[in-house]
Formats: C-alpha cells, structure tokens, sequence
C-alpha cells in the first residue's frame, strides 16, 4: 500500500540514535530512504504572537525545524502545525509562519489555505521534490482539538484523507508530545513513521535529567496553563525528580488562591473558576507542603508603576504582574544551590517593564548555577536568549509542557506512537 511506499535503508534499524534506551526504541530519518517520496512533517511552530496585531513575536520554533527540513531537500514535504486553539486570541492561519520560513530553508515554501480539503489535497499531489507545502492550522479541522487513542483517531476524516497521499510520516513536534491528537498519534497509525531531527535532539539533551537527576533538583514552574501544570508538578513530587518546585505566574496564584490568599473579588472567582483545580492545588498542598514553595510577596501594578505587596496583604484586585523582589531572591538562591535546574513558563509578565525581576533573576540563577540546566517553553527560552544567557544553559527547549511532562516520568503520547510504530515495523 501507499502507506508503507518507504522502503528502509537498513532491514533491521540498528541506528537508534537512543538504542540502549528501549523506552525510545523509534526509527528516525536516518533509517528511512525519503528521495522522492511524499513525507508529512508534524511540527510546532505555535509561537507567541503580539495580540494586537498577531505579528509573531519569536520564530524560534520555525528557525528550529531547519534541519529536518534541509534533511528532507530530495522529498515533496508536506508541513502540518497548530498555532493556538480555536477560540483564544492567539489562534490564526500559518500564513506568517510559511512566510518566515522562508527565510530558513532551501526549498521553496508554499502555503494552501486549507487543512484537509480538495484544494490542500491537490495542492499535495501536485507538490514537485523541493518543495515545502504548509498546510493551514491543523486545528482548523475540529478532528485535529480532540483527544482519542491512536486507534481511534487513526480513523479520523483527517488521517484518512490525508495518509492516501503521503508516503512517510516525520514527527518533529516534541513541544506537542504530550497531546493526544490525530496528527500526532493517528497518522503514525497508518503511515511509516520516523522522528524528526529536532525531536531526536531534544530528547537525548533531556535523557540525563529524565534518568538521573543530580542533587539537589529544582523546578521552576510559572506560566498560565495552570490545568496543565499542576498534574505534572503532582508527578514531578510524586516521583521526586525534584526536591522542591519553586513556582510563580498563573500557577502560583492558582496555589496561593487555594490558601486562602484573598486577590479581589473579581480575581478570586476567575482563579476558583475550575474547582477540579482547587482540589487538585489542595492536594498537592497537603502532600508536598514542604517541596512546593509558594511567593511571599508579589509584584501589582498601581497606577502605571510596580507595588511589592506582601501576601498577607493580598492583591487587592490590583493585577498581579510578577512575583515579588523577597521571593525572587529566595527562589534565586534556592537555583544557584542546586545541581540540577528545570525551568518552564515565565514568572511573571518580564514583557512588561517592571516586571521582569522574577523571570530574569531565576535566568541568571540557572547561568550561574554551572550543573545541569535546562529552559522550556518558547518565552523562557527567547527571553534566555534576549538577555544572552542561553550559551550557558545547558539546553534550552522549544518544548514547555512536553519538556515538564516527559520529565516527570509521563509516558508522551506522540513519543509512544514513534515507538509503538517500529515496534510494529520489527514485527513485520
Ligand atoms: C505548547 O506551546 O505547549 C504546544 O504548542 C502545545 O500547545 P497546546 O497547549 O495548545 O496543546
């Protein structure tokens, strides 16, 4: 059939780049001939955009999918991403990104408005080698935002329509490992699939503190997907891959609102919006009290300016735009005392000037810190590189969920299916 039209290099793959690690037993690149075959690239270049004018703020996800894609120069490649989810501000077309691409590639890119229609179908069957096609946001197709076992989304409209034109599938998108959706897990069902380069990488920069965390091991959690966040900083202590998890951002409000820290009416009800996550920062409270370390003092804006209040005071509505200087310096010391450090999700909002204390101090914390280092997430990771501290980080990750996630322990549904794929090519 179509879907198994890649012939391998080698009968038996042997060259896992991760061979001693049966966990990780997939095939790559290097295992599949791609000449002339029709290879679909899932990537993640959801990148943060400016809100008023949707203009991508950093490309770093895009410049990152370089060497899969340099690699892929004698194939027709087929470019599927996400960018947002329907009905957030930052959920728009690829359009921009095929456009940046551009500027990182040999191929010549090409955009298609579409997803999964006759006009993106053509468009793929006419595609000529070193060519790049971006198809429009996956998740503009609503089979692309539910989440489903790899057998059931296998028999998805959109893996259907799309694995008959294509011949090999390259899972690139390490920053979208931890979701279990068609283009992710359904495609890999159907179609031979490989890692990508990028995802490759990642997860052998990411072995040494997934297999043996030096002591002390510190996380720093910040950010605003705090559903995502708390099952994982749950994980992360219930298998003590930290020793403690110093957290800011939505995260920590979610936490502190579960105390009983009082942020004004309005404020308090948006936290307590989801009460399966009150529990859930109750328990890990009561659990893990003594790990999870939780500001003293935040940072609001009043009248145009910073105010450190106490917490004991509480936010009195005003909004909260970082964590306060005491926890900042507290957190900073708890980093550079450590042997291992993982940060994900900034602190506070450091794109605000004032605000950029708790972030930048924990960034310049972990430069110092000389063990293991790693930063997630895209607006940790730029802003490492805004304050040109990234070279003395030890990896600096496209991933922030996946990247938390995987640490943790947690098995990555778009890794599984890599795996589970060869495992069913051996058999074979
Ligand atoms: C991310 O930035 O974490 C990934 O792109 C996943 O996005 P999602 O949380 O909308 O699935």
């Amino acid at each position: 059939s179509k879907a198994m039209g890649c012939r391998f290099r080698n009968q038996l793959p042997g060259s896992f780049k991760l061979s001693s690690d049966t966990e990780f037993r997939f095939l790559t690149l290097d295992d599949v001939e791609t000449k002339g075959k029709t290879a679909f690239v899932r990537v993640d270049i959801n990148c943060p955009l400016d809100p008023s004018t949707n203009r991508i703020l950093d490309d770093t996800r895009i410049k990152m999918t370089r060497q899969t894609l340099e690699s892929l120069r004698e194939a027709k490649v087929v470019l599927g991403s996400h960018q947002g989810r329907p009905g957030d501000e930052d959920f728009t077309s690829l359009e921009a990104h095929a456009k940046l691409l551009q500027k990182y590639v040999p191929q010549q890119v090409k955009f298609v408005e579409d997803t999964i229609g006759p006009e993106a179908r053509n468009q793929i069957k006419n595609l000529k080698v070193g060519e790049i096609l971006v198809l429009d946001n996956l998740r503009l197709c609503s089979e692309e935002t539910i989440s489903g076992t790899p057998e059931l989304l296998a028999k998805t409209v959109m893996v259907q329509r799309l694995s008959k034109l294509l011949d090999v599938f390259v899972n690139d998108a390490f920053a979208t490992a931890h979701r279990a959706q068609a283009s992710i897990v359904g495609l890999p069902q159907v179609v031979q699939a490989v890692a990508g380069k990028l995802m490759a990488k990642e997860l052998e920069a990411l072995k040494k503190a997934y297999y043996a965390p030096q002591r002390p091991s510190v996380y720093i959690i910040g950010g605003a997907k705090a559903e995502d966040k708390l099952p994982i900083i749950e994980n992360i202590l219930t298998t003590s891959r930290a020793d403690k998890i110093l957290v800011g951002g939505v995260v920590a409000n979610v936490f502190l609102r579960a105390t009983g820290v009082d942020f004004g009416e309005v404020e308090n009800r948006r936290l307590e919006k989801s009460p399966a996550l009150m529990d859930k920062a109750r328990v890990i409270l009561s659990k893990y009290r003594d790990k999870l370390l939780l500001p003293k003092d935040l940072a609001v804006l009043q009248d145009g300016k910073r105010f450190d209040v106490p917490i004991k005071q509480g936010t009195r509505g005003d909004p909260v735009r970082d964590i306060g200087k005491e926890t900042s310096l507290g957190y900073a010391n708890i980093i550079k005392q450590s042997k291992t450090a993982v940060s994900s999700g900034p602190l506070g909002v450091f794109e605000e000037k004032g605000f950029e204390l708790g972030s930048k101090t924990a960034l310049e914390a972990m430069a110092e810190q000389g063990g293991f280092t790693v930063v997630g997430g895209g607006h940790m990771g730029s802003y490492a590189s805004m304050l040109g501290i990234d070279k003395r980080l030890s990896h600096v990750s496209t991933a922030g969920g996946a990247m938390l996630a995987f640490l943790a322990g947690e098995t990555l549904p778009g890794i599984k299916a890599l795996v589970d794929a060869a495992r069913r090519q051996r058999a074979a």
